[in-house]
């Protein structure tokens, strides 16, 4: 149901919060559980609608999932994506490109017809990215647009050919894709990224028994073999972080904790940004679950100034990008973002989004074909009516952005929010002041 969310200026954020568990790690360890012999546990399961749509794909392909709570589940699992089961009808991603991009690399090592599709959003999305290597592996996988788009069919080979894939992208979607499939391949599988992505995948298949070679920007692995069930503990996740996190640097006076969030190097490149903006931001405390550093971060609020991100930036800050713009648009001087092509095919094409918004906002902001720059210093004038454009990072990014700008901001079509973080809105209340 259509939502509209209306935000006031306010003077700073205070106080103490944890966000929702990491939605990356949520959906590996739903998709390890589902292949995992015997019951695995998962707790801090991040709560969006994406994830809703990964935990209904594994039913449909067998897993038998019992609900504790909201954010806890037990999961029976099948011994690897051979002794899955054909689901019985088209398994709907919603609007999330890891689930079906994961699930792709999951059932094509699964001997039965598997058919994935998702909402307008994701049928535009490309495909082709996962079909290529998948197909070079030995599965059978038509779609929309030759491919490129879905509904995918796809009849997987419980053996699978291995490969040694480069990748043109920096994707740890297509990435992990490849090394799920890499599971069901008679021999060693490898995929090479041109940057470093986030790399829970490996993290968590470590963690779960399977021996994991990284080389720079290679990472193989050798199969068949599966993962073991493990009791998962999801850390909250540091792109949900990022709003509030963004949301105290630009109040001056500010001062907001966040605990027991991701501090995974390859998910807080953001913070560094932040950092060289001139933000106060300090790390408390450090632990480290299956593999994955945990801890909490605290920011003050201050003055910031513009930045230049390049291309080897973008791909650990991609999720990011939405909420440093807005911290950029009201630093002093002028920031510039290159290399930065595949937010176009993110939720929406988030350079025309922020872009189209922040004009409406009377910021001064332009489109280039691989990014964006942003004149700084704004002064935010709320717009009658601004636009979530069915993208939840970018309702949340206009949300923070109304918290600074003069006058009441109403941002239409709220409800994508509840993709990756339901329970934002009540939570921004509870820190604004
Ligand atoms: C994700 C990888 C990123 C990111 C997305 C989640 C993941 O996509 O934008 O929100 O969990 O692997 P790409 O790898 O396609 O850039």
């Amino acid at each position: 149901m259509s939502r509209t969310i209306e935000i006031t200026k306010i003077r700073r954020f205070s106080g103490e919060i944890s966000v929702p568990g990491d939605k990356s790690i949520s959906h590996r360890a739903l998709l390890l559980a589902a292949i995992a012999p015997g019951t695995s546990r998962v707790n801090g399961l991040a709560t969006g609608l994406d994830i809703l749509a990964t935990r209904q794909a594994i039913q449909r392909l067998g897993a038998v999932v019992t609900r504790i709570s909201e954010t806890e589940l037990d999961i029976e699992g099948r011994e690897g994506s051979g002794n899955l089961q054909e689901p019985d009808e088209p398994i709907n991603c919603l609007n999330s490109g890891t689930s079906v991009r994961l699930l792709s690399g999951l059932v094509a090592g699964a001997p039965f017809l598997s058919v994935l599709t998702g909402d307008r959003s994701l049928r535009s999305r490309p495909m082709l990215r996962i079909v290529e290597p998948l197909r070079r592996m030995g599965a059978s996988i038509m779609g929309r647009q030759e491919g490129n788009c879905l509904p995918l069919c796809i009849h997987g080979e419980k053996s699978l050919t291995p490969t040694d894939f480069r990748l043109s992208v920096a994707s740890a979607q297509v990435k992990s894709a490849i090394l799920l499939a890499g599971l069901s391949a008679n021999g060693e599988t490898s995929v090479t990224e041109p940057f470093q992505t986030r790399d829970h995948t490996e993290n968590m298949l470590e963690a779960a028994g399977i021996s994991i070679k990284r080389t720079g920007f290679m990472v193989s692995l050798s199969g068949p073999s599966h993962p073991i069930p493990i009791n998962w503990k999801i850390p909250g996740d540091a792109s949900a972080a990022a709003f509030f996190v963004v949301g105290a640097a630009i109040h001056p006076g500010s001062s907001l904790i966040v605990r027991d969030v991701s501090l995974n190097p390859t998910r807080t490149a953001f913070l560094e940004v932040l950092r060289m903006m001139g933000a106060e931001i300090e790390v408390l405390e450090r632990a480290v679950v299956f593999g994955e550093p945990v801890g909490t971060i605290r920011v003050n609020g201050c003055r910031l100034k513009g930045i230049s991100i390049g291309r080897e930036r973008v791909s650990l800050i991609i999720d990011e990008l939405p909420i440093l713009a807005v911290a950029m648009a009201l630093a002093e001087g002028t920031s510039l973002v290159e290399g930065a092509e595949e937010l176009r095919r993110k939720e929406s094409d988030r350079i025309q989004s922020l872009v189209c918004e922040f004009r409406k906002f009377g910021l001064g902001a332009d489109e280039h074909p691989g990014g964006f720059s942003i004149a700084g210093l704004g002064r935010p004038i709320a717009p009658p009516f601004s636009d979530a454009h069915g993208d939840h990072r970018i309702g949340m990014s206009l949300a923070i952005l109304g918290t600074a700008a003069e006058g009441t901001t109403i941002i239409r079509e709220a409800q994508w929010i509840d993709v990756s973080f339901p329970g934002f809105e009540a939570l921004l209340r509870r820190v604004s002041i």
